[in-house]
């Protein structure tokens, strides 16, 4: 079946409320998927935003579930709370997260091709405004569509090559995902493309020695005694889908896990090594190139069967096929 892929399209239903004096509206659905500001909008000068990504899934018997949504919201309001804007209280966060799927029912893809309906959650400062000063009105959004595989190739393992840009600071907003670390990405990506890679990786921003994201994923490698590793720094993104490989490579696959730096000179450590986040699920990395070297993981062109077998429970738990743990799974629609 062909690949519906990852690329915007029109739903008819998206979900908007707004923050003035202090609290938020009631929120409601609209039709209209453009969206009416201030040309002096904080959020278009000062990057005064933030935004989320998550999936409904459609279930072999024909229910829709959300994965772990509670962590989004969780997410969401520490990225509010890092560029100065309310928070989005979790009931409110569901809400509009149930009522755009709800709306738009017709639209999540049917089981069985991996396929899903993404939503996009955001908070944008708004208003006139022209000193560099926090909005005082905020819009909450949530858009959502129907996708498929993020990257053209689906689960085969691709190449990446480090950069020498950063994409986030020490103390900087890396733990947050606010659109100005993206905005910053677009050309040490192009870079990579123009190389022949799929994305860049970036490396932490003090030493440059120790692997942080892979583009807009986080990285994993699985060591030549089947430990899970992953990187953590506070310029790293906290991906919900790295916790969860992480909880189910050693509650469910038994593995070791550990958190720790990542040396990119140190690669032949891992027998496997994959990016991780919402939209791909998990990509397996073939080769990394940094400067003048190439590494070619073991599992080379083929997925390794660790890889395999968290993609195959992560994306089991989230479609209903395999048991989740506790709490992991929110359901939309019986
Ligand atoms: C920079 C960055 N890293 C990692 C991730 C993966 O996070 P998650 O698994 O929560 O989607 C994302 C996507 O949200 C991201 O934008």
């Amino acid at each position: 079946m062909a690949n519906i892929g990852f690329k915007y399209q029109h739903t008819p239903f998206r979900y908007i409320s707004r923050w003035k004096d202090g609290k938020w509206d009631d929120g409601a659905l609209t039709e209209d998927n453009v969206l009416h500001i201030n040309e002096s909008s904080p959020a278009l000068h000062y990057a005064q935003q933030c935004f989320e990504g998550l999936k409904a899934y459609r279930t072999k018997d024909d229910k829709i579930q959300l994965f772990r949504p509670d962590e989004n919201s969780k997410r969401l309001n520490r990225s509010c709370e890092r560029v100065l804007m309310p928070h989005v209280p979790y009931e409110k966060f569901i809400d509009a997260c149930e009522q755009v799927v709800l709306a738009n029912e017709e639209l999540v893809p049917a089981y069985g091709n991996n396929d899903t309906f993404y939503l996009r959650p955001f908070v944008i400062g708004v208003g006139e405004n022209i000193g560099v000063q926090s909005a005082k009105e905020f819009l909450f959004v949530v858009f959502g569509l129907p996708v498929g595989s993020y990257f053209a190739e689906g689960l085969k393992p691709v190449d990446f090559c480090t950069t020498e840009y950063d994409r986030a600071a020490p103390m900087g907003t890396g733990m947050a995902k606010v659109g100005g670390n993206y905005a910053a990405s677009f050309y040490p990506k192009k870079m990579a493309k123009e190389s022949g890679f799929v994305e860049c990786i970036y490396l932490d921003p003090m030493t440059h020695t120790k692997i942080e994201e892979v583009g807009a994923a986080n990285f994993f490698g699985i060591t030549q005694d089947d430990k899970f590793i992953t990187p953590f720094s506070y310029s790293i993104l906290p991906s919900i889908t790295k916790y969860s490989l992480l909880y189910l490579a050693e509650h469910y696959l038994g593995l070791e896990v550990e958190e720790r730096d990542c040396l990119i000179d140190n690669l032949p450590e891992f027998k496997e090594a994959g990016a991780c986040g919402t939209a791909a699920v998990i990509t397996p990395i073939r080769n990394i190139a940094h400067k003048d070297w190439v590494h070619t993981f073991d599992s080379g062109d083929v997925v390794g069967p660790v890889t395999q077998k968290l993609f195959d429970t992560l994306v089991g738990i989230q479609f209903g096929d395999v048991e989740a743990p506790e709490g992991w799974i929110h359901i939309i629609k019986e």
